[in-house]
């Protein structure tokens, strides 16, 4: 965890029976009512997590969120920079993250200070940055991405300025590719992605010679060079939901499948395991911290906390302002007409 934000652990674990009895969905529906709190999760929370939410999203969607709530309280679920992104963008609200330590291994890779250096030693570049850093990588960059707006974003920046994107270079070489501009990559990496395995891709598109490939841009080159559909995870969903197959092979974290199950019921869905042919390596070991019951002592104990210092906020604002800015036309949320009722939970909060 860098210094640029101040994290406040849970005062207590308040009741006794708190690992017996409890009814954790009621519990926090009333501290949501009490606190005037909206839920957020990540398309790769828990699914009981996910179900109780207020809204599920993808990274950019969850930052257009937490910018316009109206809410007093934001609990994120998800991991510890998208609590910093929502408190950037809405400082006046109180913001909680069930566990401080849900870190990012993208954030992990890129410490402020060195990227300072990286800066410092190209002058002349963009610092187009993806939206998994710290809140002090962010203030040090010029503009922000996520997977859903990285490509649009990149085709409007001045075409004879060289990019620097930090951190995930998986993502950074596919965006080169697409856009055909000149880039110097961050070595950082996705645990989830980087360990996916072609070899295991293969023998699954053997065994179901059907399937559709949906693959996040995170995935090495290897493995997207097998995808019918490379996206965002909220582009992913809308894939699955809009493609006439039947059966899908899902390269990225597998709890999206919740989701994808709720919206197309009738189709299959099949996690790309990693190189030992076991589904672990597809589950984030950072989101996975986040628990009900953590989510009910955040509220209770209104703990643990996001707090930034303002200037840190303040200039990490900037990038991300343009990052809305320059994003604006593209759509907001889920929009596919083939959406269920239950799957189209966009407007709550
Ligand atoms: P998106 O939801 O923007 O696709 O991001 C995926 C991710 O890895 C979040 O940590
Ligand atoms: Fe970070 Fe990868 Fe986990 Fe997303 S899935 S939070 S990029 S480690």
């Amino acid at each position: 965890m860098t210094n640029t934000v101040v994290l406040t652990a849970p005062d207590s674990i308040a009741e006794a029976d708190f690992r017996t009895t409890l009814d954790f969905r009621a519990r926090i529906d009333r501290l949501r009512r009490e606190r005037n709190a909206v839920i957020l999760a990540h398309y790769y929370q828990a699914g009981e997590i996910q179900d109780l939410a207020d809204f599920v999203g993808d990274s950019l969607d969850l930052s257009r969120k937490a910018a316009a709530t109206n809410a007093d309280v934001i609990v994120f679920c998800g991991v510890r920079f998208m609590g910093e992104v929502a408190k950037i963008l809405a400082p006046s609200r109180t913001v909680l993250i069930p566990d401080a330590e849900a870190g990012c291994s993208l954030e992990e890779s890129c410490r402020p200070e060195v990227f300072r250096h990286f800066r410092q030693r190209h002058p002349d570049h963009i610092a187009v940055t993806y939206i998994n850093c710290s809140a002090a990588v962010k203030a040090l960059s010029d503009v922000i991405v996520t997977s859903s707006n990285a490509e649009a974003i990149i085709r409007q920046l001045p075409e004879d300025k060289p990019i620097l994107f930090a951190p995930d270079r998986y993502l950074g070489a596919y965006l080169q590719k697409k856009t055909g501009r000149a880039m110097t990559l961050w070595p950082g990496t996705c645990i989830v992605h980087e360990q996916f395995s072609e070899r295991e891709l293969i023998k699954l598109k053997a065994r179901h010679p059907g399937a559709l490939v949906a693959a996040h841009p995170e995935c090495p080159a290897s493995i997207l060079s097998h995808a019918d559909h490379i996206g965002s995870t909220r582009a992913m969903l809308e894939f699955v939901i809009e493609a006439k197959g039947k059966e899908f092979i899902i390269a990225t974290e597998q709890h999206i499948i919740h989701q994808m199950n709720k919206a197309a019921p009738d189709k299959i869905f099949i996690p790309l395991p990693g190189a030992d042919g076991g589904c672990n390596c597809s589950r984030c070991p950072f989101m996975a911290r986040n628990t009900l019951e953590k989510v009910y002592l955040s509220l209770l104990n209104n703990a643990p906390r996001i707090e930034l210092p303002e200037p840190i906020r303040l200039a990490a604002l900037k990038p991300l302002e343009k990052m809305l800015e320059m994003s604006a036309s593209l759509p907001l949320a889920l929009t596919s007409p083939l959406l269920s009722p239950s799957a189209a939970q966009t407007d709550a909060c």
